[in-house]
């Protein structure tokens, strides 16, 4: 006869958390002249949901040129899809009006809030924005209607840094980019997306994509380099 008692006992009850690993380290960056800090892992996860708890190569890329070029950053507003960390966020607080970081993963979200609020703390002078930080998953138009409904303006930039590595939300990350450069109406927004390529499929992708939503991509002149082992590069998009 089975004993339900002596079975139940077998069965060790792991939560979500048990899988997670959180144990960020406080890390500093340089870009220029601008050293930053904030808490992020130092390797990845196995699990494919959780890439954004550490610094990725288009963002070392992304921030080498917009401390470069920070004279388009200053005094606008931004938006960033993606946002992990929020690496380049910290560096646009710097220089923008206001931010929105966001982000579809609730632990990376975590994560995002408490870098948020190591950078607006009032040991550090040099952040002049107003930062936040939203859930918002590509192609869910609520959260997007949500978002547009509290910044009324809309967005002056959108930034991305290295968030085309997925076919299947490589579509919906374009749709969401319609609609916040539609929002601001023509000429008045553009998309500024740090490129690593690792697959010629999704080279591919990500001009067609654009294309398909009527927009024009150019690759900024002098941003194609290497990252690592990896090429990448700047790529600027605007409405057609
Ligand atoms: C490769 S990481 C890049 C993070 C950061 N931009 C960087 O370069 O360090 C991709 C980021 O996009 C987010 N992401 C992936 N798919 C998404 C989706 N469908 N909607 C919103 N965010 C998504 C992930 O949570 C992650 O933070």
């Amino acid at each position: 006869m089975v004993n339900h008692e002596e079975e139940e006992e077998d069965i060790v009850w792991l939560d979500g958390s048990f899988f997670i690993n959180d144990n960020y380290q406080l890390t500093s960056f340089t870009f220029g002249s601008h050293v930053l800090q904030l808490y992020c892992l130092h390797s990845a996860s196995t699990d494919f949901d959780l890439t954004g708890q550490l610094v990725w190569p288009g963002a070392m890329l992304l921030n080498d040129y917009l401390s470069k070029n920070a004279e388009m950053l200053q005094g606008c507003s931004m938006i960033e899809l993606g946002s992990g960390v929020g690496i380049t966020g910290m560096l646009c607080s710097r220089f923008c009006r206001q931010i929105l970081l966001t982000d579809h993963n609730e632990e990376v979200l975590k994560i995002l809030r408490r870098n948020i609020e190591l950078n607006v703390s009032s040991e550090n002078p040099s952040c002049c924005a107003a930062l936040e930080a939203e859930k918002l998953e590509w192609g869910n138009s609520d959260q997007i209607n949500r978002i547009l409904h509290k910044y009324p303006g809309g967005f002056e930039l959108i930034l991305g840094a290295d968030i085309c590595f997925q076919q299947s939300s490589v579509p919906l990350l374009f749709d969401t980019v319609e609609q916040l450069l539609k929002n601001r109406g023509l000429g008045h927004c553009k998309f500024i997306l740090a490129y690593v390529s690792r697959a010629k499929m999704m080279d591919l992708m990500v001009i067609s994509e654009a294309t398909r939503h009527g927009m024009l991509i150019n690759e900024v002149a002098g941003t194609r380099s290497m990252v690592g082992n990896l090429e990448g590069v700047i790529f600027e998009i605007t409405l057609c």
